[in-house]
């Protein structure tokens, strides 16, 4: 008897996109080993969406994420809909709601996401082993061998679901990356993604707001967000600013409106119908008392606005709508809630995830740089990515 224990396919990483893929893969015949590093498997998915995991979003497509190449992910999102995840969900009596813009929580919590996904491995038979330490990984023949806490394990199929490097502290590594590497797949350049922007020289007086947050439009690049921006003790989060600080590079600026919706003339108008008012009165209308401060003392605007010159209500109504922020960096990936970049889409078949030099060599979720917005994006991309790549083996 062999000391070797063969499979279709391995796949390296028990999380979101591994355990999906391994449940489909198993239930349309194929013999799966999932490889976890970790304790336990879904450890993402269990601290998600605070608890509740965002499992996906209804109006998720390709316009939601980042990559080199945006066109790849169209083909796995058309073929996995969200609607297809809500009706496993639903299949295994899970009580959801939609919070806001589609983005659809479990009732109760993540942990459900979990044993779905769990009970659809069992339902396929795939073997989970926990706690394994990767030790090799190489080709044999036209297969691959794996050596992982001293067993050797082969297969004709390897997935890499191993993910990002974001969150380290809780065993994220990049162990995709050097796989890939080794296999002479390229790698976009990896950085942290949906994470808190820091803030430093001229707009220090901003971290002490510390624990504000106000509804703004927060502009990087060429994208925009219209939701909650939240100052920190080292700068700017909150849905708008995770979401900006995706398409942010170095050295350049986050646009912020604060005053989302006034036309140009607005303080203008405010001057004629309320000339006794202060601008901080008038901004707090619409802005959290103390953001309204701080912006007042950086336009060094005070007083009632009848004293104030129309041309000075002009350029701060002009300022208060793209006000520039500019982040000295970002909390890195230690809070990030992805990596943006990974294994590049030029290695990869859009149709089935598969490595185009290496037949047999599959790479789904956070590992390939395809990054989602947030609100539910990135686990729609590890249930598409995985489900695209199962129904090739
Ligand atoms: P994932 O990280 O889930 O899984 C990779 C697995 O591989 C892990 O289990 C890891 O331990 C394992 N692994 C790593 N190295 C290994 C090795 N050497 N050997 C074996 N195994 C190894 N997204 C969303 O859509 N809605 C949401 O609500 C949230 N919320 C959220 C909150 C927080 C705090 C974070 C950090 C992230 C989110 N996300 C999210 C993002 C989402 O969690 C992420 O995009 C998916 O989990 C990616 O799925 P993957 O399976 O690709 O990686």
């Amino acid at each position: 008897m062999s000391s070797v224990e063969t499979f279709d396919a391995i796949v390296l990483g028990g999380g979101a996109a591994g355990l999906f893929h391994a449940g489909v893969a198993g239930q349309r015949g194929a013999r799966v080993l999932v490889l976890e590093k970790a304790d336990r498997v879904g450890k993402k998915i269990l601290i998600s969406g605070g608890g509740r995991c965002n499992f996906t979003n209804l109006g998720a497509g390709p316009a939601n994420y980042l990559s080199a190449n945006p066109h790849f992910a169209k083909s796995a999102l058309a073929r996995y809909k969200p609607r297809d995840f809500l009706d496993l969900v639903e299949r295994h009596g899970i009580a959801w709601h939609e919070k806001t813009l589609g983005q659809l929580f479990c009732d109760g919590s993540s942990r459900q996401i979990v044993d779905m996904l769990l009970a659809e491995c069992t339902g396929g038979d795939v073997n989970i082993l926990t706690r394994q330490d990767i030790a090799s990984v190489d080709r044999q023949g036209d297969g691959f061998e794996v050596v992982a806490n001293g067993t050797t394990f082969a297969s004709r199929a390897l997935v890499i679901a191993s993910g990002g490097p974001s969150i380290p502290k809780m065993g994220a590594s990049d162990f995709a990356y050097r796989l890939a590497r080794q296999f002479g797949l390229k790698v976009v350049e990896p950085r942290p993604a949906l994470v808190p922007l820091t803030l430093g020289g001229e707009d220090l007086l901003f971290r002490d707001l510390s624990g504000v947050s106000a509804p703004v439009d927060a502009r990087a690049g060429k994208s925009s967000f219209r939701e909650a921006a939240l100052f920190t003790h080292r700068g700017l989060s909150g849905p708008a600013i995770l979401q900006a600080s995706s398409y942010w590079k170095h050295g350049e600026t986050v646009g912020i409106d604060f005053v989302s919706g006034k036309n140009a003339d607005w303080l203008l108008e405010a001057k004629r119908d309320r000339p006794k008012a202060t601008m901080v009165s008038v901004l707090s209308d619409i802005l959290p008392n103390r953001l309204a401060e701080a912006l007042c003392e950086k336009l060094g605007l005070s007083g009632e606005l009848g004293q104030l010159s129309d041309k000075a209500l002009r350029e701060a109504a002009q300022r208060l709508s793209n006000w520039s922020f500019r982040p000295t960096g970002t909390e890195g990936f230690a809070k990030a809630e992805v990596t943006a970049g990974g294994i590049s889409t030029a290695e990869l078949s859009s149709q089935t995830m598969e490595a185009r030099k290496v037949p047999g060599l599959y790479v789904i979720g956070e590992a390939v740089d395809v990054t989602g917005w947030l609100g539910g994006y990135n686990f729609q991309w590890a249930w598409a990515s995985g489900d695209a790549a199962a129904r090739a083996l």
